[in-house]
């Protein structure tokens, strides 16, 4: 693990020349044995249809297999695999013997339904067991999971389950939200009354509530489920069959379905989940606090730790609930070891006080990481601090959805002087660059684009339906050069460490949630009290970012009526009911006019300005200069 085949040293090594030296593959293949294939791969990487990568080609194994039976074969199946709690309090401790019966069981369901090798399932569920289940037995016969986040909207599953053609759709009647009983299957099923491609939708009962039921589609989960063998033998598939897809916004409107497939992704997940928190099988006790509707909840509670037989904590409830200090009273209850979370959590914890959790004895804690976006040294320092008791390493984790598992982290033991903010370094077999607008690496001390200049194992394997889309977003920026464009800003400071520094596109981060500026302004647009609309992501003390959205009104909303304060209050709901809360304004500003340049194009830079409070910038490219005076002289404060 102390392994370091490409520390940084900035400028030094600029052209990408494909070095014969390079051990990469030799790196990963070390790796890839590590698990179980069913017929090995006689080739690491084949790179020549570029970007479209193949790892372990002509190996084949079953994910799930790896993350469960080989497990209880090996005399681990009294070993827990989830220490799940509830928000309401009730828990649910899951061996790995367990989960291998609630797979199977699962898997037989799955097969009872006509599903074949093959076919896409959608999952929306809560922060549940279930979830869990359902993924790894869509892993093992080989069906795409597609999951959505359960704070996405109807619109939002039913555009995902359309993109996909899923056949299937995993909900549950309800989830439990800060102590409420919320409903979920009134929204899936309002998404699936326009899918034709559902054929059925399998119902966890969690909370118990009332719901609608259409016969011959919908099923309970513990009529068809729970009647099943509990054994499955599991096939093994070919490491590129297609493991699932996860929507994540881009810089337009419609969000690209991110496809996975097995062998690298398992492969590079269950590496990076023991290198980046010195992951110890059967000793330590791990919680990622993410939800399984993002990539860090697919990589970092699923997959990685199941393939490392980690034993996890699994949390349903939000983190004030019942109470400011749940979390910390699940890591005492627990003795956790590895806690994994995010910067806006910690700014929220810090918000709190820490002597919330100085009221819990924290000191199982080994090793903190953090994901999502930049963390400030602020929020590092004392998050090390209070929970840390300033003796645990703090592992900054940069990674996307796009690249499947961690990228660049100071890998704890290694020897690395920590640095409060700094991903610092790539991982073992990872290799990452700064450069510039020409695709040049930049010195020491500057600035510029992140990129990836070598494939890796866990990379995208394309999107979904659009290998345009693929080609373009990613690999065109710097075409030339064959590399991989990140859309984040990065730095090497004087030791050539890497530090992020937020993302370069029209991709906002509010709360480690990527949102794009195109979404939320097609959503209001889509109100009809609005003509026109411009978002910008501002900074914000908690949530990193905030959407701040500028509209301009039609009609007689226009008018700077009484009305105005209702239709602002209409506006924030609607984009919440069109995408989801999570993509809720913090702030909607009338203006008359939106600062554009002469072919059109509107300089969200400006209005950035303006939602941070800030003097406005250079104006000089406007069509019309006088229009940032109107919007100023308008607003005189916030809305
Ligand atoms: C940002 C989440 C700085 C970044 C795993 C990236 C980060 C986007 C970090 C991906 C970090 C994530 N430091 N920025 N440690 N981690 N980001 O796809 O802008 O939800 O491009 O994946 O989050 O977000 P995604």
């Amino acid at each position: 693990m102390t392994r370091r085949t490409d520390r940084h040293t900035a400028a030094e090594d600029q052209i990408p020349a494909p070095a014969p030296a390079d051990d990469r593959g030799g790196f990963w293949a070390e790796q890839a044995a590590r698990l179980h294939w069913d017929t090995p791969w006689t080739r690491v990487l084949d790179w020549s249809d570029a970007p479209f990568a193949k790892w372990f080609a002509d190996g084949r194994l079953n994910v799930a297999y790896n993350c469960v039976d080989r497990h209880v074969e090996a005399g681990h199946g009294d070993q827990v695999a989830f220490h799940w709690e509830g928000e309401p309090g009730d828990t649910r401790n899951i061996t790995y013997a367990d989960l291998q019966r609630e797979v199977s069981r699962t898997a037989n369901a799955l097969l009872s339904l006509g599903l074949a090798t093959g076919d896409r399932v959608a999952i929306q569920l809560p922060m549940i067991p279930e979830a869990v289940f359902a993924m790894l037995a869509c892993a093992r016969l080989g069906l795409p999971h597609s999951v959505v986040f359960g704070g996405f909207s109807p619109a939002a599953l039913q555009s995902r389950i359309e993109d996909a053609e899923a056949k299937l759709l995993i909900t549950a009647d309800g989830q439990y939200r800060r102590g409420q009983a919320v409903a979920m299957k009134d929204g899936t099923d309002e998404a699936v009354a326009h899918t034709p491609s559902i054929e059925h939708v399998l119902v966890v009962r969690r909370t118990g509530s009332a719901v609608a039921w259409t016969e011959g589609r919908d099923l309970w989960w513990h009529d068809l489920v729970d009647a099943q063998a509990d054994t499955h033998t599991p096939e093994a598939f070919d490491a590129e069959h297609p493991l699932f897809i996860l929507y994540t916004s881009g810089t337009t409107g419609k969000p690209k379905g991110i496809l996975h497939t097995s062998g690298g992704y398992l492969t590079q997940a269950a590496y990076s989940h023991r290198a980046a928190f010195d992951h110890r099988a059967g000793q330590d006790v791990y919680w990622c606090t993410a939800d399984i509707g993002w990539i860090t909840g697919h990589s970092y509670i699923v997959y990685g730790p199941l393939a490392n037989r980690a034993t996890s904590v699994m949390y349903e409830g939000t983190p004030n609930t019942p109470h400011e200090g749940r979390h910390f009273e699940i890591i005492q209850k627990y003795g956790v070891s590895i806690y994994y979370t995010a910067p806006t959590l910690i700014r929220t914890f810090m918000k709190w006080g820490e002597d919330i959790p100085a009221r819990y004895d924290l000191s199982s804690l080994r090793v903190l990481g953090s994901v999502g976006e930049p963390i400030n040294p602020q929020a590092w320092l004392w998050y090390r601090e209070h929970l840390g008791g300033n003796r645990t390493p703090v592992v900054d984790t940069w990674w996307q959805t796009e690249t499947g598992a961690i990228m660049i982290a100071p890998l704890p033991g290694t020897g690395l002087a920590p640095k409060p903010g700094s991903a610092q370094t790539p991982l073992p077999g990872i290799s990452a660059k700064v450069v510039d607008d020409q695709g040049v690496e930049v010195g020491k001390g500057e600035s510029g684009y992140l990129v990836l200049d070598r494939p890796w194992p866990a990379m995208l394997r394309g999107v979904w339906g659009d290998t345009e889309r693929y080609r373009e977003t990613y690999w065109s920026r710097f075409a030339q050069q064959g590399y991989y464009f990140a859309g984040d800003g990065a730095r090497y400071d004087e030791d050539g460490d890497i530090w992020l520094l937020g993302r370069v596109d029209d991709v906002m981060n509010v709360s480690g949630h990527r949102i794009s500026t195109a979404e939320v302004e097609s959503a209001l647009v889509s109100h009809p009290s609005v003509a026109e609309a411009a978002v910008v992501g501002a900074t914000d003390a908690t949530t990193g970012q905030a959407i701040v959205a500028f509209v301009i009104l039609r009609g007689s909303a226009a008018d700077g009526s009484a009305e105005a304060a209702d239709t602002i209050t209409a506006l924030r709901n609607h984009v919440a009911q069109e995408i989801g809360p999570i993509a809720k304004p913090r702030q909607v500003m009338v203006v008359p006019e939106l600062p554009k340049t002469r072919s059109g194009k509107i300089m969200r830079r400006l209005l950035r300005d303006v939602a941070e409070q800030r003097e406005i910038g250079d104006v000089t490219t406007l069509a019309d200069a006088s229009v940032m005076s109107l919007i100023n002289n308008g607003l005189g404060g916030p809305a």
